[in-house]
Order: structure tokens, then C-alpha cells, then sequence
């Protein structure tokens, strides 16, 4: 058996322990006799799975009692609706940043339950940068405040809190969650689609403050009513139950390696690895600013576009996938999620340099 290093932005990388672990799970979980996959969601084998894995939750982001951890389908797509369908509370107007392609979906599809004010756009360094809070122009009478906290295309970062007063702040967490420690208490409300840092794709996770909830616009559809979730423990519906399971094992993983203080050491050792070497080079480019670069998604150009499929298919005979930059970007992609070894990060660098030495 051969396990490549897998750069995908997502589904992505999980930690091989926690593989191996589902594989000799498998069968029979625990001596129940059963898979994960074939059990009902009412009964006690799984309560117990699903309030683990919350529990574990709570315990790595350090997550207050007054706030609800939901696991629900419908992915960070589906919450760029569910979103102002539970939050407006009454309100008209949401205020959204513009950092990139994932800031533009959340945009669009937010203008069709409510007024969108774009407070600030990175379209002024054509997306390089996160605006600096000072040029937002936040409206006090807007619902809540949307980021984006990485922009997985772009590659940009927030690595600071906006602060948006008593409006609360929402954030698409999707490709950075779980990578450092956070200060839940400054969000009213974090949603993360799972295929990046949690787990398979199919389970969404929201980590809302209990006051922000149980005012859903009447067209709100029943299983996506945070409060009404909320009520039946995220099991209004069938949740996604294998994949709230091996979310409960990346976890306790997590919590393994020392929690997410010692998670994040890694990730920054990871890409300073990386950004070091594209920015001692002349051969590779990054376009992003410093101060706002992604520690999980690291975009990097050839200065010579016409070496790219070259580069590509000498990575995978190295057996290096999916580091093709998003089709909107071009260039290249390294998604470095926890779950990558630095094993990897250096085996990339070292045929970077090995590929400019007889390229450059
Ligand atoms: C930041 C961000 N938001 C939203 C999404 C979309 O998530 P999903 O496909 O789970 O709806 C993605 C990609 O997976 C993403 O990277």
C-alpha cells in the first residue's frame, strides 16, 4: 500500500491514525456487533459517538455553555442561506466583507433573503489582502457582520478578530477551523462545511450563541431552524452519523497531538517552510501579502506559466496530488490542513528546488 501526500483543498488529508482506527472499527464498533454506518441514530451506541465527539469539541475550542454546537448537512453552501434565513431576527440588512470567491457565494446567495452591504472589499489588491478594519464601513443596523476567516481559493487569511461591537460576527470557517486556538466568545455564530479539517464531507458544523436563535423567517425549512435543531440535539433529522463519527476521532486525534495550541505550532512551522523557500526563490511567486497569508492554503506560481504541467506531472510521479492551483487562479495550490506531515511540506520543497535547479 502507497499513501501519497495529498495537497487537496477538500476533501482533504486526514490523519492516517484515525483511518486506521475506522478500518479496524469497522465491522463491529466496540463489541456491538455493528458498523458505525448501520447503526440507528436513536440508539445508545451512537448517542454516544455523537456527544463525544461534541464534547471533545467543546473542550479544544473551549467552546461557553451559552453556545449551541450543531451537527447538520447542507455543507458551508447551504449556510451561506441557512445563515440570514435564521439571523436577520427581524432586521433587513447584513453586512458581509468581500475577501475572495467563497465571500462572493456567501454575497449572492445572502441577497436573496436580505439587503447586502459589502462593508469592505479586497477588490482593490485584486483579493492579495484582507481589508484593514479601519476601511470597513459597518452599518450599526445590520444583523450581523459575515467573514470569511480564510479564503480557500485566494489563499488570504484573517489572522485577527474584526471587531464589529455589538453586531454580531459570523464566520465561514471552513479551511481554517480547528487549525488554532479561537476565541468562540467573539463570534455570534461559526459554521464549517467538515471535508477540511474535521472530517469526510457531508456533516456542516454551526457553533452559534443561544440568543441568536429561535427567530428563523417563517420560509426557513424545519431541519435547517437552528433552534428547533438545536432542541432535538441535531437529531431533528438523520445527522450525518459516519462522518460525526470519524469527526469524533479527528478530535480526540487533535486533542492527541496536544491540543490546538500545539496544532497550530505545527501548521505555522508547516507553512513558513513553504512561504520561506517561494520567497527566496525567483523561480516561484506568491501574490499574497505577508501579514494576510493562509497557513492552510498556500497559492504559488511558476513565473514561467508554460513549465506548469511539467511541474504537475513531475510531482505525481513523485506521488504529490492535487496541487493544481482553483481553474480561477491558475498556478498552484498546496492545501496543508493539519493533517499534513511536514514530511510532506519538505518532500514538496525538495522537488521544487530539484525542478528549478533543472528548469531555472
Ligand atoms: C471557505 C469555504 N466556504 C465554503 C465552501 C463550500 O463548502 P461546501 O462544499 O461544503 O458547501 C468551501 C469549500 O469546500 C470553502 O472552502
Amino acid at each position: 500500500m502507497t499513501r501519497v501526500f495529498n495537497f487537496s483543498a477538500g476533501p482533504a488529508a486526514l490523519p492516517e491514525p484515525v483511518l486506521r482506527l475506522a478500518a479496524e472499527e469497522m465491522l463491529d464498533w466496540h463489541g456491538s456487533g455493528m458498523s458505525v454506518m448501520e447503526m440507528s441514530h436513536r440508539g445508545k451506541e451512537f448517542i454516544a459517538i455523537h456527544a463525544e465527539a461534541e464534547a471533545l469539541l467543546r473542550e479544544l475550542l473551549a467552546i461557553p455553555a451559552n453556545y449551541k454546537v450543531l451537527f447538520l448537512q447542507g455543507g458551508a453552501i447551504g449556510q451561506n442561506a441557512i445563515v440570514p434565513m435564521n439571523l436577520l431576527r427581524g432586521k433587513t440588512r447584513a453586512d458581509y466583507v468581500d475577501t475572495g470567491d467563497w465571500s462572493k457565494k456567501s454575497i449572492k446567495e445572502a441577497g436573496h433573503y436580505c439587503t447586502v452591504n459589502v462593508a469592505a472589499s479586497g477588490k482593490g489588491s485584486n483579493f492579495t489582502a484582507i481589508p484593514k478594519q479601519d476601511a470597513w464601513r459597518l452599518d450599526p443596523d445590520a444583523a450581523y457582520v459575515h467573514i470569511c476567516s480564510n479564503e480557500t481559493i485566494g489563499g488570504v487569511e484573517y489572522h485577527w478578530t474584526p471587531d464589529t461591537g455589538s453586531v454580531p460576527l459570523v464566520a465561514d470557517m471552513s479551511s481554517n477551523i480547528l487549525s488554532r486556538p479561537i476565541d468562540v466568545s467573539r463570534y455570534g455564530l461559526i459554521y464549517a462545511g467538515a471535508q477540511k479539517n474535521i472530517g469526510p464531507a457531508g456533516l456542516t458544523i454551526v457553533i452559534v450563541r443561544d440568543d441568536l436563535i429561535g427567530q428563523a423567517l417563517p420560509i426557513t425549512p424545519t431541519a435547517f431552524d437552528y433552534a428547533q435543531q438545536a432542541a432535538n440535539d441535531s437529531m431533528l433529522n438523520t445527522p450525518p452519523t459516519y462522518a460525526i463519527y470519524i469527526a469524533g476521532l479527528v478530535f480526540r486525534w487533535i486533542k492527541d497531538q496536544g491540543g490546538l495550541a500545539a496544532i497550530e505550532a505545527h501548521n505555522r512551522r508547516k507553512a513558513a517552510i513553504l512561504y520561506d523557500f517561494v520567497d527566496s526563490s525567483d523561480f516561484y511567486t506568491s501574490p499574497i501579502a505577508r501579514e494576510d497569508r493562509s497557513l492552510m492554503n498556500v497559492p504559488f506560481k511558476l513565473r514561467d506559466e508554460s513549465l506548469d504541467a511539467a511541474f504537475l506531472k513531475g510531482a505525481e510521479a513523485r506521488a504529490m496530488k492535487q496541487l493544481k492551483g482553483h481553474r480561477s487562479v491558475g498556478g498552484m495550490r498546496a492545501s496543508i490542513y493539519n493533517a499534513m506531515p511536514i514530511e510532506g511540506v519538505e518532500a514538496l520543497v525538495a522537488y521544487m528546488k530539484e525542478f528549478e535547479a533543472s528548469n531555472g
